[in-house]
C-alpha cells in the first residue's frame, strides 16, 4: 500500500504539470473531513441526493424492477457513511424484498463504522462489507450469479476523467449480467456561483481536506512538506463543467520525500492538481455510456434540478 502511494506520488510530482491522486484524500482524518464537507451549507450535493432518496424512495425501488421472490445483491461502490442508502435499505426490507447489502469502500474505517451503525439501526439487513478500490472490486462482483443492483452515488464518478469513467463503466458492465442495474448519482452542470462555493467553503473545511494530502505524505512517506507553504485553490468553469482542486505553492520551495529518496522543487505560484469533480448532463453521460453496455432507463432529480440519479440498465 505504502509502495503504491510512494509510486503514485513520485509519478505525479515528476510531471511538468504536477498532480496527486484524489483517492489519497481518504485516510481517517480525510474521512472525517469529508463527513464535515457533506454537512456544510455550501455542499449541496449530499442534501440534493438525500432529497431524491427520501422523497422518491418508492419510485427508485420500482425502477429496480426487482422480483420479491428472488434474492438479489445490492452493491454500493464507495459506500462512505451510507446515509442515503439507509433509506433504501429500510424501505426494501419493509416491502419484503430478499437481498444482501455489500458496501465497498477504500476506507476500512468507514466500512467498520457503517457496519456498526447498520447492526444497531437495521439489524434485519444482512451486510457483507468489502474493503478495497472500486476497480479491484469489479472482478469479485462477477463471482456471484444473483441479480445485482449496483449503487454508485454521491457523484463519485465525477472524480474520474470521462475516459476513465467510460472505461470503468465498461468494466463494470462486463462484470454484470443482462438486466442488472446501476444507479448512478451525478452532480449536474450549473453556474459557478453554486458550484464553486461547494469546493471553497467559508469555514475552510475543503481546504483542510485538500491539504490533508500533504499531512499524509509527511506522516506516511516521511516527507517534509510545509502545509503553510501551500494553499487550497479550486477552479470551475461552467462551459467545461468540471470543478478542479489545486494546491498552490505560495513560495519557491524544495520538498524531500524520504520513502522515495528524492526531492521535488516547487516554484512560487506552481499548482499541484489534486482532484477533478466532473458535473454532468444527459449529453455528457450519453458520451460516456456510448462504448459501454449500459443505457439510461430512468432519471430522478431533486426539486432544484441540481443533482440526478440515473438508473442504467445493463443490456
Ligand atoms: C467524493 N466526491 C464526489 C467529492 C466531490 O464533490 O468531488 C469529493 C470532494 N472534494 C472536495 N469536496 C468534496
Amino acid at each position: 500500500m505504502i509502495e503504491q502511494f510512494a509510486e503514485n506520488v513520485d509519478l505525479g510530482l515528476s510531471k511538468s504539470e504536477k498532480t496527486l491522486p484524489s483517492k489519497y484524500f481518504y485516510d481517517k482524518n480525510g474521512d472525517e473531513l469529508f463527513v464535515e464537507i457533506m454537512n456544510m451549507p455550501e455542499y449541496y450535493l449530499t442534501r440534493c441526493e438525500m432529497e431524491i432518496f427520501t422523497s422518491q424512495t418508492d419510485a427508485l425501488i420500482e425502477s429496480f424492477q426487482a422480483d420479491k421472490n428472488e434474492y438479489f445483491e445490492l452493491i454500493e461502490l464507495g459506500a462512505g457513511d451510507g446515509s442515503k442508502t439507509r433509506k433504501l435499505l429500510a424501505a426494501l426490507s419493509e416491502k419484503g424484498y430478499q437481498f444482501e447489502y455489500l458496501p465497498v469502500d477504500i476506507s476500512q474505517n468507514a466500512l467498520d463504522q457503517l457496519q456498526l451503525s447498520l447492526q444497531q439501526h437495521l439489524p434485519q439487513v444482512s451486510v457483507v462489507p468489502k474493503h478495497g478500490d472500486y476497480f479491484d472490486m469489479l472482478g469479485s462482483v462477477k463471482d456471484s450469479h444473483h441479480p445485482k443492483i449496483v449503487l454508485f452515488l454521491g457523484s463519485n464518478i465525477g472524480n474520474m476523467t470521462d475516459a476513465i469513467a467510460s472505461d470503468f463503466l465498461y468494466q463494470l458492465g462486463a462484470n454484470l449480467n443482462t438486466n442488472d442495474k446501476l444507479l448512478l448519482g451525478t452532480d449536474l452542470i450549473k453556474s459557478a456561483d453554486i458550484v464553486l462555493p461547494a469546493y471553497n467553503d467559508e469555514a475552510g473545511i475543503t481546504s483542510s481536506f485538500n491539504l490533508n494530502l500533504l499531512h499524509r505524505m509527511n506522516t506516511e512517506l516521511g516527507a517534509d512538506f510545509d502545509p503553510d507553504g501551500f494553499a487550497h485553490a479550486p477552479e470551475y468553469n461552467e462551459n467545461e463543467g468540471i470543478a478542479k482542486s489545486y494546491l498552490l505553492s505560495n513560495k519557491q520551495q524544495t520538498v524531500e520525500i524520504a520513502a522515495i529518496g528524492k526531492t521535488y522543487d516547487f516554484r512560487a505560484g506552481e499548482k499541484i492538481h489534486t482532484e477533478i469533480s466532473r458535473k454532468y448532463n444527459d449529453n455528457v453521460l450519453a458520451n460516456i455510456l456510448a462504448k459501454t453496455d449500459f443505457t439510461v432507463s430512468a432519471k430522478f432529480t431533486d426539486k432544484n434540478n441540481y443533482f440526478a440519479d440515473y438508473l442504467l440498465n445493463r443490456n
